[in-house]
């Protein structure tokens, strides 16, 4: 038996691939070969998609910035938004056309930029044939606004009963559905993205992500590089059929029927496609000044370390001044960044330091073959640069649980016999009725996870702060308020957590996608 993961006639490479596939998901190695760090998954817990057209040349795409959306309507009241959800077609591989799910029909979709305390409504119509949920990635959002996967949009038109398709009950809407972020939370690179009951990972491999960036006053008054020396870099990997269309080894590719991946990749989907801002390995051309970059790893599961080539002859390749919840307190100079998906760095790269006429490679030293870069930047011209980094950046008050605080423990691990090709927390599968803590609001809780593979854990409503990482402190990557933590294998990362204002049921859950949708989700509800 030959399966072909994408469900679609197999062309070209995909015989090879789908032999491999095959070979992986029969000796159960898929996984232990991401997970000792060998083969075309180094550093990885998922499996390589191959494209099944030739790839793009590399470094010739120019690199672009998603739109700053307009609002509708401002008032004293808060800001109005309006996005679109819906199919469109768009250039993302040079001279062939991908049909993709956009917000407002682009790829990602359009940057969101709030400021601290601003009411924002962002009414969403789902126009695509599939329901749909928006998460605020980072957002300090009250529940029902914050996407629980079973609070589901409905498409306008089609056969969907209410309560949802898959019968998993939630609070669903048809065509549209307004939600409202009172911003109550410091300057950050969130991002917004879809959060479906089951179909999270190729819907959002089909497009659903966007930038949502929150301003505040202590940020406003740094000297940091800012207007178009801002610069946010989602990246993510994709992989191709040979027609343009994206590739993705979805059981049912409409959607609709049965969730989840072949079982080959079951450990979570690579492509060996590197697209920054929805192109591929674009080349951007640098004054030689300081850049501040927003990174996001947008991808479903493949972990990055980024290195720059060459790297600076004086002064750190990176400095490192922000992280998911917002600025450090200290800037931190780094040699590379390790961004598991969903997590965010902000950093200042400083091109100064290069001659001008110099190319540097933005390397991804965890990829191989074609995932081994992902962009190319031309340091074209010498520029006054008026930017600086200051010794402190804003104030991070660190989390003390107390003597009696509450202490919990999530286990992170593949299923075994009735669960297997699923992925459990504490032995269990998500059930979206079943709420699995109740930590009270305003105290400081202890959360423990501990992982058999690598698993980036993401936590809902409130961001924590890394207490210990193993036996030892926090990690190189680890400083500042987080919302996304980069679990290894067989690693224990303890968390400081105080959920704050807003009570009602949140999730917790790993952000490998196919993870997730696999079930490697809790949820939980925070109470006064
Ligand atoms: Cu970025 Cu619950 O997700
Ligand atoms: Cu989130
Ligand atoms: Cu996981």
């Amino acid at each position: 038996m030959v399966v072909d993961p994408t469900g679609r006639p197999a062309a070209g490479e995909a015989v090879s691939l789908s032999r491999r596939s095959f070979l992986g998901g029969l000796a159960g190695t898929a996984v232990l070969m991401g997970a000792s760090g060998c083969g075309s998954s180094r550093g990885q817990t998922a499996e390589l998609l191959a494209s099944a057209t030739a790839l793009p040349t590399r470094f010739v795409t120019p690199f672009s910035v998603p739109p700053v959306k307009e609002p509708v309507r401002r008032s004293a009241a808060g800001t109005a938004y309006e996005i679109v959800q819906r199919p469109a077609r768009v250039e993302i591989l040079p001279g062939l056309t991908t049909e993709i799910m956009g917000y407002d029909g682009s790829f990602p979709g359009p940057t969101i930029r709030a400021r601290r305390g601003e009411r924002v409504t962002i009414t969403h119509r789902n126009t695509l044939p599939v329901p749909t949920v928006v998460h605020l990635h980072g957002g300090h959002t009250p529940a029902d606004s914050d996407g629980y996967p079973t609070d589901l949009v409905l498409p306008s038109s089609g056969r969907f009963p209410h309560g949802g398709p898959m019968g998993h009950g939630g609070a669903t809407s048809r065509g549209a559905r307004d939600y409202v972020y009172p911003h109550d939370q410091a300057a950050a690179t969130l991002w917004y993205h879809d959060h479906r009951m089951d179909f999270t990972g190729p819907q959002v491999w089909r497009g659903l992500a966007g930038f949502h960036l929150v301003t505040d006053e202590v940020e406003a008054a740094l000297p940091l590089p800012d207007g178009d020396r801002d610069v946010p870099l989602m990246i993510m990997d994709r992989a191709f059929d040979a027609d343009g269309a994206l590739r993705y080894p979805s059981l049912d590719p409409a959607l609709l029927g049965r969730p989840g991946v072949g079982p080959a990749y079951a450990s979570g989907v690579l492509g060996d496609v590197i697209l920054v801002n929805g192109r591929p390995w674009p080349v951007m051309e640098v004054d030689a000044v300081r850049y501040r970059f927003r990174i996001l790893n947008a991808s479903n599961a493949r972990r990055y370390r980024l290195e720059l080539d060459p790297p600076p002859t004086e002064g750190p390749a990176f400095t490192q001044i922000g992280s998911d919840g917002g600025l450090l307190a200290a800037p931190i100079e780094q040699t590379a960044i390790q961004v598991a998906a969903a997590e965010r760095f902000d950093v200042i790269v400083d091109f100064g330091c290069y001659p001008v006429g110099s190319e540097v490679t933005l390397l991804n030293t965890w990829g191989v073959g074609s995932a081994d870069a992902v962009m190319r930047f031309q340091v074209v011209r010498a520029a006054p640069d008026e930017s600086s980094v200051p010794a402190t950046l804003a104030v991070v008050a660190p989390l003390e649980p107390g003597p009696d605080a509450r202490v919990r423990d999530w286990r992170f691990v593949q299923g075994t016999g009735s669960r297997q090709g699923q992925w459990t927390i504490n032995g269990q599968v998500f059930d979206p009725l079943r709420m699995d803590a109740q930590p009270r609001l305003g105290e400081v809780e202890i959360w423990r996870f501990y992982a058999d593979l690598h698993h980036p854990v993401h936590v809902h409503l409130s961001p924590f702060q890394v207490l210990h990482r193993g036996t030892g402190g926090p990690g190189d990557y680890d400083h500042g308020w987080k919302d996304t933590v980069d679990l290894r294998p067989a690693e224990m990362v303890e968390v400081a957590v105080r959920f704050e204002d807003y009570a009602g049921a949140f999730m917790l859950h790993c952000h490998n996608l196919e993870h997730e949708d696999m079930m490697m989700m809790s949820a939980f509800e925070t109470t006064r």
